[in-house]
């Protein structure tokens, strides 16, 4: 109520001063607090969103998710202790699902999903209560606590397991009593990074990496039988239908599936299974756009390899010339090699081939990782995973606004590998304070405990932007993401179409499920938009 009214106030003054009438403020230069309000206007015109109107019902509609903001934000100012963005997200994930804001936001439609990778798609609950269930799951127990998963008909002698007692199938563990708890709690643990105490766990970008990789290799041999593969990515895009995501452009390493028979699936068969299974999901859900595929193999990788990345990629592009959209390389990037290591091979084959590269993931200036910013930029990506470095590179900020380049911000990803502590701190702050063109997205949502895109939503509406930042703040991240996809255009104009009619949608459901409460409200409301 209080911060509603301070809104008041500063558009009262303005309106005020605009027309020529005095300010009401007690003090003896009426000019300063003229100026005073024009700079809080000018700053919100040049956030994002912050050129938009107020379309039907939206002023209402924002009034309600501002008083809900407002709160939390304000009970933060009083209580830091109480500011979930300050926190680590892997001890407030319940907390934040309580919040009304995160409720509001997880209605919203909220456009594409442009930065998410294959194995990290779909919630550990899934993977946990669905996968580890089925048949034919082996299991290995080494002494030092980790796990290894097989599907396999029968225990699997030639694969090494470092435990005395050998492959062993979940099921039969799982019905000795005396182990079942241990056993799946375990397991559980082993999926996601969630831990107590995340700054004790992870101390530094490193360790934290560490743990990160070791998750892929714990999950990946469970998930790459072949139809636990399929089930999981149908399962990934219904968590983000679900979440009000209307399209997703998936990084996939295209890792070789296998079956019971002893049969492996390489690259062009993943892509076609991933093509298949989105043509299945939407027609299950005709609101669902679809998907499209970037090639993003490891970037820890020497010639040759890269040159089998680069021959496998012509071989998709060829097969699947509409779904497979470009290429990237992913992996920490301070143990990886440096875009700069294969600039020549990536210039070779430049104009035709797109690129979404991962670069500036890292806390360093000045070294490999923070230079990868400048190849990004050189080599003409079309788009730039995560750019949390890009502020101490200003000229690689102007040519990505020039050039319409994309930063692909994801605040918990950032967090979690302990980039940034308290999400305030998040240099994307800037991004969004200067309307860069940006979009959000969630990385590996499944490794912590998230769903979608609604919690990084949460955290950069409330932990990075401007306490001031409203609706339009979101809208213009949703509008975002369609226009940065790699939809062709015809398509942007139908998702357009979708997310148009589901917004409105969204803004009546909420004035009408609150409207008690917003009537009681609008006493204070001033009829202005800010031009
Ligand atoms: C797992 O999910 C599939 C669909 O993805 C469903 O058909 C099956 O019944 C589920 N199994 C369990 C054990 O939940
Ligand atoms: C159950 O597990 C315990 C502990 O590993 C083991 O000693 C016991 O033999 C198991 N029981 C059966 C029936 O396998
Ligand atoms: C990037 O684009 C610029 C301008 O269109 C062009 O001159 C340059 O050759 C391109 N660089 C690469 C590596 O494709
Ligand atoms: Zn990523």
């Amino acid at each position: 109520m209080n911060g509603l009214w301070w809104r008041c106030l500063s558009l009262c003054i303005f309106i005020g001063t605009s027309i020529g009438a005095p300010a009401s403020e007690p003090s003896s230069d009426d000019n300063y607090w003229a100026q005073r309000s024009r700079f809080l206007i000018e700053e919100s015109q040049v956030s994002l969103g912050g050129r938009m109107h107020f379309e039907y019902g939206e002023r209402a509609a924002n009034n309600i998710l501002m008083a809900a903001k407002e709160e939390e934000v304000d009970e933060g100012f009083v209580d830091p202790s109480s500011f979930l963005p300050a926190r680590n997200f892997l001890t407030v994930v319940d907390e934040v699902r309580g919040s009304s804001t995160f409720q509001i936001i997880e209605k919203m439609p909220k456009g594409a999903a442009l930065h998410i990778h294959d194995t990290a798609l779909t919630s550990a609950d899934f993977v946990f209560e669905n996968i580890t269930f089925r048949d034919d799951l082996y299991v290995c127990r080494p002494a030092d606590g980790s796990f290894q998963f097989r599907f396999r008909r029968v225990a699997d002698k030639k694969v090494t397991c470092a435990s005395s007692e050998g492959w062993e199938l979940l099921a039969d563990l799982r019905a000795n009593s005396s182990i079942k708890d241990e056993v799946d709690t375990r397991i559980r643990q082993a999926m996601t990074m969630i831990v107590p105490d995340p700054a004790k766990a992870y101390p530094n970008v490193n360790v934290a990496w560490i743990a990160f990789q070791n998750i892929f290799i714990t999950i990946e041999p469970m998930l790459t039988y072949l139809p636990v593969y399929e089930d999981y990515y149908y399962q990934g895009l219904y968590e983000l239908y679900d979440d009000n995501v209307l399209y997703l452009e998936l990084r996939s390493t295209l890792p070789t599936l296998y079956d019971l028979d002893g049969n492996q699936y390489g690259p062009i068969e993943v892509a076609r299974l991933y093509k298949e299974t989105t043509e299945r999901f939407v027609k299950n859900h005709p609101d669902f756009i679809g998907t499209r595929l970037i090639y993003a193999p490891l970037r820890n990788a020497n010639d040759r390899q890269m040159d089998d990345y680069l021959t496998t990629f012509a071989a998709l592009r060829k097969e699947f010339p509409d779904f497979v959209i470009g290429f990237d390389l992913v992996g920490q990037e301070e143990k990886g090699e440096p875009l700069a290591r294969f600039v020549d091979k990536l210039r070779a084959v430049s104009p035709s081939i797109r690129l979404f590269l991962h670069a500036g993931e890292t806390n360093w200036n000045g070294l490999s990782t923070d230079e990868n910013l400048i190849d990004a930029i050189l080599l003409n990506a079309t788009r730039i995973g995560h750019g949390y470095a890009l502020l101490k590179h200003p000229r690689v900020l102007e040519l990505a606004v020039e050039r319409e380049v994309a930063i692909e911000v994801n605040p918990i990803s950032n967090q979690v590998l302990t980039l940034v502590g308290d999400m305030r701190n998040h240099p994307a702050s800037f991004l969004f304070a200067r309307d860069y063109p940006v979009v959000l997205s969630a990385d590996d949502p499944g490794l912590w405990g998230a769903r979608g895109l609604s919690y990084d939503f949460y955290e950069a509406f409330v932990g990075i932007m401007s306490r001031s930042a409203d609706i339009r703040a979101l809208k213009q991240l949703a509008l975002n993401s369609i226009k940065y996809s790699a939809m062709p255009d015809e398509e942007k104009v139908r998702a357009y179409e979708i997310w148009t009619e589901k917004w409105a949608k969204f803004i009546t459901d909420m004035t009408y499920e609150y409207s008690i409460v917003s009537r009681s409200k609008r006493s204070c409301e001033v009829d202005f938009v800010p031009t």
